[in-house]
């Protein structure tokens, strides 16, 4: 009988996932002009066919101007829809549930990709051409950053609007999920938190009025989004700097998405600049995990826990403990895309091997058969 409760099923809404693990949004700036390339075709199946319970495609610009690189995928034309929803059809087939990260970079766009120096990009970068970045207020990140523009009431309509149109294509594109990515300093973050949000109109000072943007965001999307269809947001559940969002004041958040619909917060943190308090001390395994725990408890809301989760017993036990209803792995899929598959067998799953595929399993399984013993990868 499988004991494991990382491997058991959840189900929320019209949606269930085989297990409790899913792939963390992890851009590839691979796009080009935000179309999905061989790549992303690529990439994406090797987790489709890796046991997942779900999988998030990466943080994917709303607009043009939304994308932090110029490799970024984006969602604004129609035209995007197809590449994608071959990729989502992978996911079905493999019974992975299939998610999307809307995204908008604000005051952190227009970046060189991580390989070309992950810094603005500048008039003479000579090969692609830099665009203005917008934000709440005119302040940027840090001194080497560009200044952002302070959104205007149209542009604030705009990028509502943007976000709406995203949802209804990524619906078309077929995902199961969708995320809303509001942390890690981009635009939505922005806009919560005070050290980039100076404004002194209904959308600045006040908690209530730092809020107002994402949870009407929110509110646009739940309007093409189907109401059956779980919606995720990702917060910065800490600034981590010095005058930056409280953790109390996520709590008060996650609240208000709850009741404008979202259905589970992605508990991450940091990522908006200014002087680092948090980020100073180093990162040690699931060290984001409190955040999840504390926002499902106290504002009564799902959560899934993200950030340096590795271990079979370490990604167990968040779930024994009900310190998250899922976990989100990042690099250590990448590093492993049958970490599924060696969980199930670490834990003695007896069906191991269905996390695998068909043409993968018969020959592991023909293989236990020669073998006096259950072949086990751990
Ligand atoms: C290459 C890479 C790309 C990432 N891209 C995104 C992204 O598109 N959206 C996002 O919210 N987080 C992004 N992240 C953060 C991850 O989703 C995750 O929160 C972080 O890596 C911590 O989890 P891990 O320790 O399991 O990798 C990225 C991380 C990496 C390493």
């Amino acid at each position: 009988m499988n004991q494991s409760k990382l491997f058991s099923e959840f189900k929320l809404k019209n949606t269930t996932f085989r297990n409790r693990i899913v792939l963390s949004p992890m851009c590839q700036y691979k796009a080009v002009n935000g179309y999905v390339e061989d790549w992303h075709f690529q990439h994406y199946s090797r987790f489709a066919f890796s046991g997942l319970g779900g999988a998030f495609i990466e943080a994917t610009g709303i607009s043009p101007e939304g994308r932090i690189t110029h490799g970024c995928t984006g969602i604004w034309e129609d035209g995007q829809i197809e590449g994608l929803k071959k990729i989502t059809e992978v996911f079905k087939k493999y019974r992975c549930v299939s998610g999307i990260q809307l995204a908008h970079a604000g005051r952190k766009a227009s970046f060189l990709r991580p390989w070309d120096g992950a810094k603005p990009i500048e008039k003479n970068d000579g090969f692609e051409k830099k665009w203005q970045t917008i934000g709440p207020s005119a302040i940027p990140v840090n001194e080497n950053s560009p200044t952002p523009i302070e959104m205007t009431n149209d542009d604030i309509e705009k990028v509502k609007n943007d976000f709406k149109n995203a949802a209804r294509r990524s619906l078309e594109a077929g995902f199961d999920i969708l995320e809303i990515h509001g942390a890690h300093g981009y635009l939505l973050h922005s806009f919560f938190s005070p050290i980039s949000n100076k404004r002194e109109d209904k959308y600045g000072g006040n908690l209530e009025n730092r809020m107002r943007f994402g949870l009407e965001i929110v509110r646009n999307i739940r309007e093409v989004w189907s109401s059956e269809k779980p919606l995720f947001y990702r917060i910065s559940s800490v600034d981590g700097a010095e005058n930056g969002s409280s953790f109390e004041e996520n709590i008060v958040y996650a609240k208000e998405l709850k009741k404008a619909g979202v259905d589970i917060i992605d508990c991450s943190s940091g990522g908006i600049g200014g002087s680092p308090v948090l980020m100073k001390s180093k990162i040690v395994p699931g060290f984001q995990v409190p955040f999840a725990e504390r926002i499902k408890k106290e504002a009564n809301i799902d959560t899934m826990a993200v950030g340096a989760i590795i271990d079979f017993n370490q990604a167990e036990d968040i779930i024994v403990k009900d310190r998250a209803n899922l976990v989100a792995i990042g690099r250590e899929l990448l590093a492993d895309t049958q970490w599924v598959y060696k969980a199930a067998s670490f834990f003695d799953l007896p069906n191991a091997k269905d996390f695998l595929p068909e043409s993968y399993s018969f020959y592991l399984s023909r293989r236990d058969e020669y073998l006096d013993r259950q072949a086990k990868p751990y």
